[in-house]
């Protein structure tokens, strides 16, 4: 019953994307790429809809919806108050990864803010993503399309099992260009506060700003609670049991290698960087060749995991920049803060 619609080409197969659309427009769920992740979209205007994404998610209602516009012009019709700062924001990271939270209008309905009296934004860059929401002619809520607890999809092989069936169509394009969902910044407190770290870090937007920003603390101590709903929920665990390995890189190869000499049974893997796949002996995989390709595999990786049917996996701990922040919150997450 879910349709499925594999786009090559945007002019090509736009009839696709209209249809998909007026899925949309009449009520129903679409899972559609983006250039982060891809989401599980439905009408953010109406409850019903709403409603929808959270039973085909099988998330908790208090967990709300980002809202994606195809045009900044359509923020005014579900955003009270939209300062200078923000106005800052969007002219240097709109559209792209970037999500910011305002004081909502009363268009926007309390399903899809999971009750809170603000409403969370973002306009995508991937064109598929803008033109479904520009031809279902509301904006559209999405969170990542992947069954709650479960890694984001940010490749087009899981899409169909995951959701055939829970949702009314499916686009499927190429891999997700980033790999991360996006950076969401809080700017309706008298500071604004980066609520979950991605690929656009606190010192991009501090430069546009001009003064400096806050992280909420959560990010820092894991004893504070996060002030982001989602960020309270185990995330994109796979069935393996992750551990991440910290260290310099010397420290980081030996401490593996000698896991790996201990252990007895069971299918061991290490997930780093391509440079030191070399170290393990054929069961290394790599991320890729810097943190941007690292960003881009994350996911995926997290996936194939199960699919080869590993049962732990040591992974490099990756530092030096937004990116390799964004990939360590993730997957520090899904490790259940496991460290060495
Ligand atoms: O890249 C992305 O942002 C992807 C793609 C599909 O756009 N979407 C995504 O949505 O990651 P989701 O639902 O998985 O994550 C939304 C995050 C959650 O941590 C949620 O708590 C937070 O944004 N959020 C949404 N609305 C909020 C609000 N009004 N106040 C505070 N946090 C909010
Ligand atoms: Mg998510």
């Amino acid at each position: 019953k879910t349709k499925i619609f594999k786009i090559e080409n945007l002019e090509k197969d736009r009839v696709m994307i209209e249809e998909a659309a007026n899925i949309i427009k009449s009520g129903g769920t679409v899972v559609f790429p983006t250039e982060t992740v891809y989401g599980l979209g439905g009408n953010a205007l109406d409850e019903e809809g709403a409603r929808k994404i959270y039973k085909a998610k099988g998330r908790p209602s208090d967990n709300p919806l980002i809202v994606h516009i195809s045009d900044p012009h359509e923020l005014y019709k579900i955003a009270a108050f939209v300062s200078e700062n923000s106005k800052k924001l969007m002219d240097a990271f709109w559209p792209g990864p970037l999500t910011i939270i305002f004081k909502k209008t009363k268009e926007v309905p309390y399903a899809t803010t999971g009750n809170l009296e603000t409403v969370a934004v973002r306009m995508p860059s991937n064109e598929i993503a803008r033109k479904l929401i520009e031809m279902s002619g509301v904006p559209i809520a999405a969170p990542s399309a992947n069954i709650s607890g479960r890694p984001s999809i940010t490749s087009a092989e899981y899409i169909e099992d995951e959701f055939t069936k829970r949702v009314d169509a499916i686009i499927i394009h190429s891999d997700s260009e980033i790999g991360l969902e996006s950076t969401v910044i809080d700017m309706t407190s008298e500071k604004p506060i980066i609520l979950r770290p991605g690929k656009i870090g606190k010192k991009d937007i501090e430069k546009v700003l001009g003064f400096e920003i806050e992280e909420d603390s959560s990010l820092k101590d894991k004893n504070t609670p996060p002030k982001s709903p989602g960020m309270k929920y185990t995330h994109y665990s796979p069935n393996a049991e992750l551990v991440v390995v910290k260290g310099s890189e010397t420290e980081i190869v030996s401490k593996i290698k000698k896991e790996i000499e201990l252990a007895k049974n069971g299918k061991i893997g290490v997930i780093c960087l391509e440079k030191y796949l070399g170290y393990y002996d054929g069961l290394g995989i790599s991320l890729g060749e810097n943190h941007i390709e690292a960003a881009k595999n994350f996911f995926k990786i997290l996936r194939k995991v199960d699919d080869i049917g590993l049962s732990k996996v040591y992974i490099h701990f990756l530092e030096g920049d937004s990116v390799a922040d964004a990939i360590m919150n993730r997957l520090i997450k899904a490790a259940g803060n496991h460290i060495i």
